[in-house]
């Protein structure tokens, strides 16, 4: 039987799971590729890592030992980050071997160099695990879905997010202690900033965009909004008005352009991404072709994403002679929609001063930008008031246009709160 060399670059989290399906699932690989798909090499620095490499497989600290192997034809890259993933990636394609990689801040950076790289020299690249971990969403819209115009994405692509999220609406707990624990638990690493800046979930969305609207998206086409300024006070008035918090990352072609985003939004409760909760993955499709379809699962683990490299691995055994599957699916040049011009719904919480004409004043400011109010709670304190105010549909720039002049009132108290609403269906 014909043999396929692997080399795993890094050996971590990802990486040893790669390993350890490659041996345990050795013989349904067999029966899906026909071939036999061995772990011939491992790159890893750490000895403590390197240890857990099964007997039997390579164990080298220099990437020249991977590149000039001719045995390896597959290679693995699952150390994540800019440099050295990038070159090790670009020296991999030259030397014609595949790639297969889950590095989404590489892919969102450097997509466009990396599948042209392995296009110019015929071998493909790879990265399934980038975007959702085990969800195969990637597959789904370059393959399943080719003859579909994706309009609308909408992601909970971002494990950690969603938990913090989730705990505050089921608890009523603030952010700090909810990140805290989240962090005990093994939610959110030590560092959290990339995951709850959303800066992780617009990666992951620069690349589904790229794929779903065939048009390259990079990280820094996706302005994103982190859940620290999510208070327990806007959930708890979110739960009253049936809706909850979600990080959301939202691509949307709008007049043939691409609007992509990342941001804290309320969802209603009925929404069927209202009920993905924890560490759960989702992302929702829209397309005139076949209305909603909505894929769910764990976002991130060692095993769940070495299961999406696998499947990565399989797709390349089986299209490496005669199949046909391009790398970059970008084929067009929408450019981009201005976030200003979209069209959004937003909640609000203004404290206030509690004396009269406030509320004219407010209403009248709004007025006057053409921004019409569907609702409006007042909960009185003791001198100050909140109001909680939800809108009619609105382009962002006449909002914030509003916004400006009302926050600068010297009846306001405090920062208002702003949070987008996204699929509210205002009856
Ligand atoms: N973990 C997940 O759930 C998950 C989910 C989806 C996607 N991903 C992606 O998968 C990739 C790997 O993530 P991970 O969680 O497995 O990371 P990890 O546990 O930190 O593993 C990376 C490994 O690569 C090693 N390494 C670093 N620089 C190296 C070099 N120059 N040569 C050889 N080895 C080197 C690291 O060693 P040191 O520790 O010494 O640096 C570490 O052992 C990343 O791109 C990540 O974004 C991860």
């Amino acid at each position: 039987m014909e043999r396929v060399g692997i080399a795993l670059l890094g050996y971590g989290t990802v990486g040893s799971g790669v390993g350890r399906l490659l041996s345990e699932s050795a013989e349904e690989i067999r029966l899906a590729t026909g071939k036999d798909v061995y772990l011939r090499r491992v790159l890893e620095l750490k000895p403590d890592r390197q240890a857990l490499v099964p007997d039997g497989v390579q164990v080298t600290t220099q990437f020249a030992d991977v590149v000039g192997d001719p045995d390896v034809q597959i290679v693995v890259e699952l150390i994540g980050g800019i440099e050295p993933a990038r070159d090790f990636q670009l020296a991999s394609l030259k030397a014609g071997k595949a790639v297969v990689t889950a590095n989404k801040q590489l892919l969102s950076q450097h997509g466009a160099e990396l599948l042209q790289t392995a296009e110019d020299n015929g071998t493909f690249l790879r990265f399934e695990a980038s975007a959702v971990g085990a969800v195969p969403v990637i597959k789904v819209l370059r393959e399943s879905l080719a003859a579909a115009e994706v309009t609308n994405i909408m992601g909970i692509v971002n494990g950690t997010t969603n938990y913090i999220l989730s705990a505050m609406a089921q608890s009523g707990a603030e952010y700090a202690p909810t990140l805290k624990k989240a962090q005990e638990l093994g939610f959110a690493e030590a560092d959290p900033t990339e995951d709850v800046s959303g800066k992780d979930a617009a990666a992951k969305m620069a690349i589904l965009s790229s794929i779903a609207f065939h048009s390259r998206v990079t990280l820094a086409d996706v302005e994103h909004e982190g859940i620290g300024g999510i208070t327990d006070i806007d959930v708890a008035h979110g739960k009253a008005l049936g809706l909850v918090p979600k990080l959301l990352g939202v691509a949307q072609l709008i007049d043939g352009r691409i609007n992509a985003r990342v941001y804290p939004c309320f969802i209603p409760a009925g929404h069927p991404l209202a009920g993905v909760s924890g560490a759960y993955n989702a992302v929702f499709l829209e397309s005139e072709t076949f209305d909603k379809i909505m894929l769910f699962g764990p976002g991130a683990g060692g095993t769940p994403t070495a299961s999406a490299v696998i499947g990565d691995v399989i797709s390349v055994v089986n299209t490496a002679r005669g199949g046909y599957v391009r790398n970059c699916v970008c084929y067009k040049d929408l450019g981009f929609y201005p976030n200003d011009e979209v069209v959004s719904r937003f909640y609000l919480r203004v404290q206030v001063v509690d004396e009269s004409g406030v509320l004219a004043t407010i209403a009248g400011i709004f007025g006057d930008q053409g921004v019409s109010i569907h609702s409006m709670q007042q909960i009185g304190e003791e001198e100050t008031a909140q109001l909680v105010l939800v809108f009619h549909p609105v382009k962002e720039a006449a909002f914030f246009r509003a916004l400006e002049r009302i926050s600068a009132l010297p009846v306001v108290r405090g920062t208002p709160s702003v949070i987008r609403m996204e699929a509210y269906d205002a009856r």
